[in-house]
Formats: structure tokens, C-alpha cells, sequence
């Protein structure tokens, strides 16, 4: 990971540990009916797909969508983890460019991560991409311009708007660690929504299609998510990896995982 971004990384950690071990009461219920939410932030009317509570503020900042709406209102291009450069020895090797057509990669939570454009550059370019903040949907308009990349807003856990079967590959990074924290202090809750958006995954991924997740706050709640599925076989177990031209992960600061879909 880039020097500038250590920082970052360590008040994460340290606020996830201050926000989601510190309470002991659990405060968030499952609603089991599906609303639909205008949010407040977006200038259009825009539909969030979620049925689900969020934390309340002094529990889990990660886990709220407002807080990372704020965020995005305040800062417009910021990379979490690694950017595309550190990650593409890695996700080229896993999901190989053919000279035909690119691969169909989906994005979710691509936030104000402006290294996407990147990826796109390269050619990766049947790309889509969403967030549930719809100001991180703004950015990542601002700053793809004018290239066919679809961007939506969609909460990862209810992808209503996507089809099955339909992607070749997934890149997501610091999404899942998010959605773990949506539980805040309800560790059974936060598996739950973790579990929703690894079955999301699934469905709107091809058999023989592959995810990478780069996570680092909830790495093992993560992996668990994907181990605990029949869905997925594992290709890289979050370990030192790698890859057959000698690029090696120990620059990217957080576990490196990547899954194979072998069953619908
Ligand atoms: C740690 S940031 C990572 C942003 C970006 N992927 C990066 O690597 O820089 C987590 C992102 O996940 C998004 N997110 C959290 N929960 C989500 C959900 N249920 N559905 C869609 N996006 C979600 C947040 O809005 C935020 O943009």
C-alpha cells in the first residue's frame, strides 16, 4: 500500500474497533418487508433497494450509508487499500484480458475510487460499477466522464436491477468490510448482511466466474462469508501471494481473496 494511505488505514481500524466492540447491547432489527427509500441526498429521485435498518451513528460510521455520503460530499477521489496499479498483476492474472472482449466486471461500493478509471483504461472496459451513497455514484460519474461505464446506485445486499448469471468477474474492495459493519455490535446480524451480498455475488456472477475481495477491517468475516457457501471455491486463501510474473502482494496492505463461482 502506498505510504500516504497507512494513516488511513489505521484510524479505520481503530474507529471499526471503537464503534462495533465498545457496545454490547444489539439495536438493529430485520425487517423482513422490503421498503423503498427516496434518498435525501440525491438531487433525482433516487430508489435504494434495502430492507434493512442501519446502525445508529454512535455505533458504526462505516456501516451507514449517510456517513458515507457525507464523506463523498467532502472528498471527491480517494483509493482504499491499493489502487489499480498494485492491484493489477493480481486481478489481470485472475481475469485475463482477451484480444477480443473484455470480461463483464462488476464494482460494488466503488465509493470516490478514482483508480477505477484505471482499470477501465487498461481494458477492462465492460465495466458497471454502483454504491448505495448516491453522492459516491456522483464521483465516480465525475470522474469516468464520458467512457461507457454503468454506474448505478444499489445496495450490495439486494441487487434487484441485476441479472443473473451475467458477469465474468467482481472487484471489490472495502465493501464487504463495510457491510460487516452495517451490523455495528450485532455480530449475527453482521454476518447476515455479509452473507446477503456473498449470495448476491453468486447470483449475478457466471459459473466459472471470479471474485476478488480485498479486505482488511473484517477479513475473517469475509472469508468465512465465502467459505461457508457452496457456491465458491477458493483460488487465493488471503496468504502470501504470488503471481507467475513475480509480483508478490506484500505492497498491497490488506488480504488479497479470490473465489471461483462453481455452482448456482
Ligand atoms: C471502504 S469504502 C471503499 C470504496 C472503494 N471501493 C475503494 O476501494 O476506495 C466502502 C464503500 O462501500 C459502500 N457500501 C457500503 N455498504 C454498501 C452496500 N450495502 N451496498 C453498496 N455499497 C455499499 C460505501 O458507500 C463505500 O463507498
Amino acid at each position: 500500500m502506498k505510504s500516504y494511505l497507512q494513516p488511513f488505514l489505521i484510524i479505520f481500524i481503530s474507529k471499526i474497533l471503537a464503534t462495533t466492540d465498545a457496545f454490547t447491547v444489539p439495536s438493529l432489527k430485520w425487517e423482513s418487508t422490503t421498503s423503498i427509500h427516496h434518498h435525501a441526498h440525491s438531487s433525482t429521485a433516487t430508489i435504494l433497494y434495502s430492507s434493512l435498518k442501519e446502525p445508529e451513528e454512535q455505533k458504526s460510521n462505516f456501516g451507514r450509508q449517510s456517513y458515507w455520503n457525507e464523506c463523498y460530499e467532502n472528498e471527491r477521489e480517494y483509493t482504499w487499500y491499493a489502487g489499480w496499479d498494485d492491484i493489477q498483476p493480481f486481478f489481470t492474472e485472475l481475469v485475463p484480458l482477451k484480444d477480443s472482449e473484455s470480461p463483464r466486471v462488476l464494482l460494488p461500493g466503488i465509493g470516490n475510487d478514482s483508480s477505477m478509471v484505471d482499470m477501465f483504461d487498461y481494458g477492462y472496459t465492460k465495466m458497471s460499477a454502483f454504491d448505495y451513497a448516491s453522492e459516491g455514484v456522483d464521483c465516480a460519474k465525475d470522474f469516468f466522464g464520458d467512457r461507457d461505464c454503468d454506474l448505478q446506485m444499489a445496495d450490495a445486499r439486494n441487487l434487484v436491477s441485476y441479472e443473473d448469471d451475467s458477469y465474468d468477474a467482481i472487484l471489490e474492495k472495502g465493501t464487504l468490510d463495510a457491510i460487516y459493519l452495517s451490523g455495528a455490535n450485532d455480530k449475527e446480524l453482521a454476518a447476515k448482511h455479509l452473507k446477503m451480498a456473498v449470495d448476491e455475488m453468486s447470483r449475478v456472477l457466471k459459473k466459472g466466474g471470479v471474485v476478488m475481495s480485498i479486505t482488511a477491517a473484517c477479513a475473517d468475516a469475509v472469508k468465512d462469508a465465502f467459505d461457508n457457501s457452496e457456491h465458491w471455491q477458493v483460488i487465493h486463501d488471503g496468504s502470501f501471494y504470488v503471481t507467475e510474473d513475480g509480483y508478490t502482494s506484500n505492497n498491497i496492505d490488506a488480504t488479497i481473496l479470490a473465489y471461483e463461482k462453481v455452482s448456482n
